[in-house]
C-alpha cells in the first residue's frame, strides 16, 4: 500500500508505470536526477529510458548530485542516452564513454550546480526526477537517503516525476533540512552556525501542480564498495591522528576537534574509523557523505552529531543500521549539497577536510581526477569545496599506485585540482608533510622527506636537487617535469630500472 505516503490525495491518480513516466522525457531534454555518492536516486526511470532509447533516438543532459547507484549511468551509458552528464559520476563504463569523447562531462564543485542554474548560466531543467519516501499533505516532496542537488531540481523544472520508493523507512522524515540560499547579490548570511543548525524545511517545497507523475518502487539503494582497513590505510589514519593530538596538545584544537569531513573511499573510512580509539571525544562531522565510519562512531558513543548530504553504506552496515535510521534520528541531518559543500559554511564552522588524492607533487599540488593528466578518473566532487574552505585541508594518498610502479607522489602534478595555496597537509603511509607556513623549496623538502616511498625517495631528491641548482621561487626542470610519467608510458613504472612492458 503507498497511499498513506502520498499525504496529498489529489495526487493519487498520478501514479502510472516507469514506462509512462519516462515519455514525459524527450530528446534534447536537460534532466535533473536524485542521487548522490549511490544513495537516494532514481531508480525506475532512467531505465525505462534506456529502453525507450533501443527505439528512438533519445539524448539527454543528466545533472544528479553526484554518483548514481544500481548501474544506471552504465546502463544509461550503453543505451547511448547521455550526451551530457555533471558534475561528478563514478561509473567505470562511463568514464571509458567520457574518455573516448562520446559523453560531455562537465566536472564541477559540487556546491556550484545549482548555483549556476539559479542564475540560469545553465539550465533549463525540464524534468526532474526524484525518488521520495513520502509526499506530505501540501505537496512537499520527503527526500530519502540524499538530499545532493533534488530540492533546486524539483524547484525549477518544469515537470517533476517522483519515485516513490516504499523501502526507503518513513523514519527518514524529519532527518532533512531544506534551506535555499536567497537571490544574488543580496544574499542573506546562511543561518548554518553549527553542524547541528536547522535553517529550513523537512521536504522540499514544491507547486503540487508540477508534479506529473509518480513512479512506485520498491529497489534499494546499491551498497558502497568498503575495502577493509590494510597496513597503509592504517598507516595513513595513525598519522593523520597523531597529527591531530598534537594540534589538540598545542592549543590549536579542542579534544572536540572541528566538524569533521571526510570524503569518500577506503582510506577516508579507515581514517575516521581511526578516531573510534583516539584521544578525542564529542565529535562532529559537517561532511557530504556519510559512511561507515559516520555509525560505527556514532555507536562508540565518540560523535555527537553529524551533518551530511547523503548516506552510503556498505550493504552489511545499510542492513543494519536502515531498519533502526529512528534511532539516529537528532543526531544526523541531511541538506541539499550546496548547503554541506558551501565555501561560507565551511569556513565558518572551520572544518577538518579530509580528503583523497590521485596525485600529489613535491611541492604540494594535488590531481584528485586525471590519470596521467588526460584520463578522467571520477572527477573534483566537493573536494575543492572543502579543500579551498577548511580550518585545515589534508590530502592522504598511498605512496605508491600499481604494485609500486607508479609514485603518487611526482615531481609536478599533470592535472591541478587543489593547488598549493589550498593544501595543508599531506598524509601517505610513510608519513606525514605538515605544509602551513612553508615556502615551496621548504614544502619539497617536507614531503620528499616525509612522504615518497623508499623506492622513490632518492629520485624525488636528486630532482629537487637539480631543480635547485637552476633556481626560482618554485625550483622546476621544466623537461624532466613529466618524466616519470612518460617513463610510466613508456615502460610500464615510474622506475628508471625498469624494463618496457612487454
Ligand atoms: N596514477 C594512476 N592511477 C592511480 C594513481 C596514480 N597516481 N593513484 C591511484 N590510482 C588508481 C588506483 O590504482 C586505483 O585503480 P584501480 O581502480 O584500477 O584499482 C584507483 O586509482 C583508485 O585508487 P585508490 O587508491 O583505490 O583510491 P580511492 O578508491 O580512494 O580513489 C580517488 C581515489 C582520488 C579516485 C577518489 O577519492 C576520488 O574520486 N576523489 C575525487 C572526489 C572527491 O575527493 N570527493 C570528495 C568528497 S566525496
Amino acid at each position: 500500500m503507498y497511499r498513506d505516503r502520498i499525504r496529498l490525495k489529489s495526487l493519487w491518480g498520478k501514479v502510472v508505470s516507469p514506462e509512462e513516466a519516462a515519455l514525459l522525457i524527450r530528446d534534447g531534454m536537460t534532466i535533473g536526477m536524485s542521487g548522490f555518492t549511490r544513495a537516494g536516486d532514481a531508480k525506475a526511470v532512467p531505465l525505462a529510458l534506456a529502453e525507450r532509447a533501443a527505439t528512438e533516438r533519445l539524448k539527454v543532459t543528466l545533472m544528479t548530485g553526484a554518483s548514481l547507484g544500481n548501474d544506471v549511468d552504465k546502463i544509461l551509458t550503453e543505451a547511448g542516452v547521455l550526451a551530457r552528464r555533471l558534475p561528478f559520476q563514478a561509473d567505470p563504463v562511463l568514464r571509458k564513454a567520457i574518455n573516448r569523447g562520446e559523453v560531455m562531462f562537465v566536472d564541477q564543485h559540487l556546491s556550484e550546480t545549482v548555483e549556476l542554474l539559479r542564475s540560469r548560466q545553465m539550465g533549463p531543467v525540464d524534468v526532474a526526477v526524484i525518488e521520495a519516501c513520502a509526499i506530505t499533505e501540501t505537496g512537499g516532496i520527503v527526500p530519502t537517503t540524499s538530499i545532493g542537488n533534488s530540492a533546486t531540481f524539483a524547484i525549477l523544472a518544469e515537470k517533476i516525476i517522483i519515485e516513490l520508493n516504499l523501502t526507503q523507512p518513513l523514519d527518514l522524515e524529519g532527518m532533512h533540512d531544506v534551506y535555499i540560499p536567497t537571490r544574488r547579490p543580496f544574499r542573506e548570511p546562511i543561518p548554518v552556525v553549527t553542524a547541528e543548525s536547522r535553517a529550513g524545511l523537512p521536504y522540499i517545497p514544491i507547486d503540487p501542480s508540477k508534479i506529473a507523475a509518480i513512479v512506485v518502487t520498491r529497489k534499494q539503494d546499491s551498497s558502497a564498495t568498503i575495502l577493509p582497513p590494510d597496513d597503509e590505510t592504517r598507516g595513513i589514519a595513525g598519522h593523520l591522528i597523531e597529527f591531530l593530538d598534537r594540534e589538540v596538545r598545542q592549543g590549536r584544537l579542542g579534544r572536540s576537534l572541528n566538524p569533521l569531513q571526510a570524503g569518500i573511499g577506503t582510506i577516508a573510512n579507515a581514517v575516521l574509523h581511526g578516531l573510534i580509539d583516539g584521544p578525542f571525544h564529542d565529535l562532529t562531522m559537517y561532511s557530504e557523505v556519510l559512511q561507515d565510519s559516520t555509525f560505527d562512531l556514532f555507536d562508540a558513543g565518540k560523535l555527537n552529531f553529524a551533518s551530511g548530504s547523503s548516506i552510503t553504506l556498505s550493504a552489511g552496515k545499510y542492513a543494519e543500521v536502515l531498519p533502526k535510521i529512528g534511532t539516529y534520528k537528532g543526531r544526523l541531518l541531511l541538506r541539499p549539497q550546496e548547503i554541506s559543500n558551501h565555501p561560507e559554511v565551511i569556513r565558518r564552522l572551520g572544518v577538518i577536510g579530509i580528503n583523497t588524492a590521485l596525485e600529489c607533487d613535491i611541492y604540494g599540488n594535488v590531481n584528485s581526477t586525471h590519470v596521467n593528466g588526460t584520463q578522467m578518473m571520477n572527477g573534483i566532487g566537493g573536494s575543492g569545496d572543502f579543500a579551498r574552505n577548511s580550518h585545515l585541508a589534508v590530502f592522504v594518498t598511498k605512496s605508491l599506485a600499481k604494485d609500486g610502479a607508479i609514485s603518487s607522489i611526482v615531481p609536478m602534478v599533470t592535472h591541478t585540482d587543489h593547488n598549493e595555496h589550498d593544501v595543508d597537509v599531506i598524509v601517505t603511509e610513510v608519513g606525514l608533510a605538515d605544509l602551513r607556513g612553508l615556502a615551496p623549496r621548504e614544502r619539497a623538502e617536507t614531503i620528499i622527506r616525509n612522504c615518497v616511498h623508499p623506492s622513490y625517495r632518492e629520485l624525488a631528491m636528486d630532482y629537487h636537487r637539480r631543480a635547485l641548482q637552476r633556481g626560482g621561487h618554485t625550483p622546476h626542470l621544466l623537461e624532466e617535469a613529466f618524466s616519470w610519467h612518460l617513463r610510466y608510458q613508456a615502460t610500464g613504472s615510474m622506475q628508471p630500472r625498469a624494463k618496457a612492458a612487454e
